[in-house]
């Protein structure tokens, strides 16, 4: 089967070895270096976590669009900051070469159109640590609902940087669950902050109902911004290293009130543009 044939039939895609060992090896090291360079400088209150959607919704995080910002685990105060990292986003494809490097890979214009994204813009990047023994559960969740579009056109990249399993807490996905609606949408609250709002009351599959995607270092997921997706906690010892990063289409709406913005960054940019000039 062809990655655009998987792709709409389960709303997903895999394709093995799309990095090689060496350049896995060098993200990782990078991610390393971001999170000892910038955990000290967030708060230690900087949770991330999508458990009662108590998602953190204050100025660090709603600036971190156009910036690269560490999140931290809940319950993780008496870890080294490094340790403690739930993740670093959401821009490193504009900010950091190494990563703009991947993000921008011409490779990923094909799979954008294999996910029917004719024109898509990179809008947002992270490096998801989930580290042993404390990496958290992300709840069952639509992409889309965090970067909302009219008509829908979002895409995933999310590539595993280290092994992905059953233990160290995998994707977990949907097949087919993208013909569903979007059930709700994460928006700016005029009160500050931001909030999760209900489209559509039909509930999200259950984790039991779900399907696991263990995959090697180096394998990326092609993932549609509607599909049901989770990834359990970390109880290994084994860390889970992984790099996401979503486009849209430059055709569709993207409200303003998406509680992502760019500032103080320009426009997003083309993925055909290639990186941003250093
Ligand atoms: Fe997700």
């Amino acid at each position: 089967m062809s990655v655009a044939a998987d792709f709409a039939r389960d709303g997903f895609a895999v394709v093995p070895e799309f990095l090689s060992a060496e350049r896995c090896a060098a993200l990782v090291e990078r991610a390393e270096q971001l999170a000892e360079r910038h955990a000290p400088e967030a708060p230690r209150s900087s949770i991330f976590t999508t458990v009662e959607q108590e998602r953190i919704s204050d100025a660090w995080f709603m600036g971190s669009g156009g910036s690269i910002r560490c999140f931290f685990e809940a319950g993780s105060d008496a870890l080294a900051a490094a340790r403690a990292v739930n993740k670093i986003g959401h821009a490193l494809h504009d900010l950091d070469p190494l990563y703009a490097e991947a993000s921008y890979d011409p490779r990923l214009v094909d799979l954008a159109r294999a996910a029917g994204l004719p024109r898509p813009l990179v809008m947002q990047s992270m490096i998801i640590f989930k580290n042993p023994g404390i990496g958290g559960e992300v709840t069952v969740h639509q992409d889309s609902c965090f970067l909302y579009t009219e008509p829908g056109a979002v895409v995933g990249f999310w590539i595993a940087l280290e092994e992905a399993t059953l233990a160290n807490g995998c994707l977990y996905v949907a097949p087919g669950g993208h013909r569903g609606p979007l059930r709700e949408r994460f928006r700016r609250a005029e009160r500050g902050g931001a909030e999760f709002v209900t489209l559509d009351a039909t509930p999200l599959p259950r984790v039991e109902e779900l399907t696991p995607l263990p995959v090697a270092a180096g394998t990326l997921v092609l993932l549609h911004g509607h599909l049901p997706h989770w990834s359990g906690a970390n109880r290994s010892a084994q860390r889970r290293l992984a790099y996401a990063v979503h486009c849209i289409d430059a055709d569709a709406r993207y409200p303003d009130d998406n509680w992502l913005r760019r500032d103080p960054l320009g426009p997003a940019r083309e993925l055909t543009a290639g990186p941003p000039p250093a």
